[in-house]
């Protein structure tokens, strides 16, 4: 009977919502159309059922590398499942785009913002209109610097990423067995992207060491962040990057033994950079060289031996992270946090969800990457 009781109010709630529903809810924008009828909002895993149909803008800096592709589309597709509508859009890396997708989320009624930024410190003025309309938001795998109004960052341990990819450099020399030295090169990800640091900091905190002691030797002299930062994570730049070094500091027979590289998308640029300075033979092999993400073109590049490592950032447990998140703050319960000290963005320590980083390579991607359901095994020929 309660139960009954509790169904009829809740459906009354429902109708009221939709006879005198804010302007935001009662939108005329095709993605705020209520989904409160749909088969799927009433299913269990849904959240409280007055969350259900609201507009989550989804913003995601760019189409052009596959990860933020599979982001999008695995947040959009695990937050209609629960009966939410989505606005994505993707900015094509360019900041003043998507600075303008955000305002136009915000006059459309979302009710909350999942940013992955361009440049984590462009949107100060776009979070306080979201604020002042009382919209909550989620930091998605970028932090957002300099705001007070970044609710919640989710995002994968950067600081990690870097340990691993330093340690992978670290375990193929064998440089706690004392070998060496080396020649290695490094680069690092882009400045206005804060994650970049920490993949830097983290890959230092194994490399230095080695550095040094003289067992690795970096040619170049090159080792600073703002020295060996690729802006806007462009391949074309890295590749560019790599030609310099090379010409410079590898002419005559000295060969790389390792490139750091924080991700794929350098990684790219740094394979083809390798390849026209003649690696990829058996008296010059590539070195080792690190990356992240796995994108398909990476493991390929791994399978191939052109690249050794990158390090596997599961999105969908990203985006299942988020979409709790999202359900949390709308049904006004806690949302899942397991950090509360490392994300300092400059107005306030952001509460943080970090996931766990995995790397793989050559010798364990079917495991990590077809076994998981990540890829199929005909993505990768
Ligand atoms: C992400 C990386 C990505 C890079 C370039 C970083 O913020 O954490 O996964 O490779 O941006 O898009």
């Amino acid at each position: 009977m309660k139960k009954l009781l509790a169904v009829i109010l809740v459906s009354i709630m429902i109708l009221g919502l939709g006879a005198c529903g804010t302007p935001e809810e009662t939108s005329s924008s095709p993605d705020a159309s209520p989904a409160a009828s749909s088969p799927e909002s009433s299913s269990s895993s849904s959240p409280d059922v007055s969350a259900k149909g609201m507009l989550i803008g989804v913003g995601m800096p760019t189409q052009s590398l596959q990860r933020w592709n599979e982001d999008g589309a695995n947040m959009k597709a695990q937050l209609e499942a629960k009966g939410y509508k989505v606005d994505l859009q993707y900015a094509n890396n360019d900041v003043n785009t998507q600075v303008s997708q955000l305002e136009n989320m915000i006059l459309k009624g979302c009710k909350i913002l999942v940013i992955a930024a361009i440049d984590g410190s462009a949107l100060t003025n776009v979070l306080n209109n979201a604020h002042n309309a009382g919209i909550k938001v989620i930091a998605y795998d970028r932090l957002i610097m300099n705001s007070p109004y970044v609710d919640y960052y989710a995002t994968f341990d950067n600081f990690k990423v870097g340990v691993v990819q330093g340690k992978y450099i670290e375990k193929n020399l064998g440089l706690k067995d004392g070998k060496g030295p080396f020649n290695i090169e490094l680069f690092a990800g882009s400045p206005n992207d804060n994650n970049a640091n920490y993949f830097y900091k983290g890959a230092m905190s194994i490399l230095d060491q080695y550095i040094n002691n003289g067992k690795l030797v970096v040619s170049s002299g090159q080792k600073d962040f703002a020295k060996i930062a690729i802006q806007d994570w462009d391949s074309a730049k890295a590749q560019a990057r790599m030609d310099n070094l090379i010409t410079a500091n590898y002419a005559g027979g000295k060969k790389l033994d390792a490139v750091l590289s924080p991700n794929d998308s350098l990684a790219i640029g740094i394979v083809a950079s390798l390849k026209n300075a003649g690696y990829g033979t058996d008296s010059k092999p590539y070195p080792i060289l690190t990356g992240q993400d796995c994108d398909k073109p990476n493991v390929k590049a791994m399978i191939n031996k052109q690249q050794s490592m990158s390090i596997f950032k599961d999105t969908r447990t990203l985006a299942t992270k988020v979409v709790e998140m999202v359900d949390a703050i709308l049904t006004g319960k806690e949302a899942p946090v397991n950090d509360i000290k490392t994300y300092n963005n400059g107005s306030k320590v952001v509460p943080s969800f970090l996931c766990d980083p995995v790397f793989a390579d050559a010798s364990n991607y079917k495991q990590i990457l077809i076994d998981s359901g990540y890829y199929k095994e005909s993505d990768l020929k």
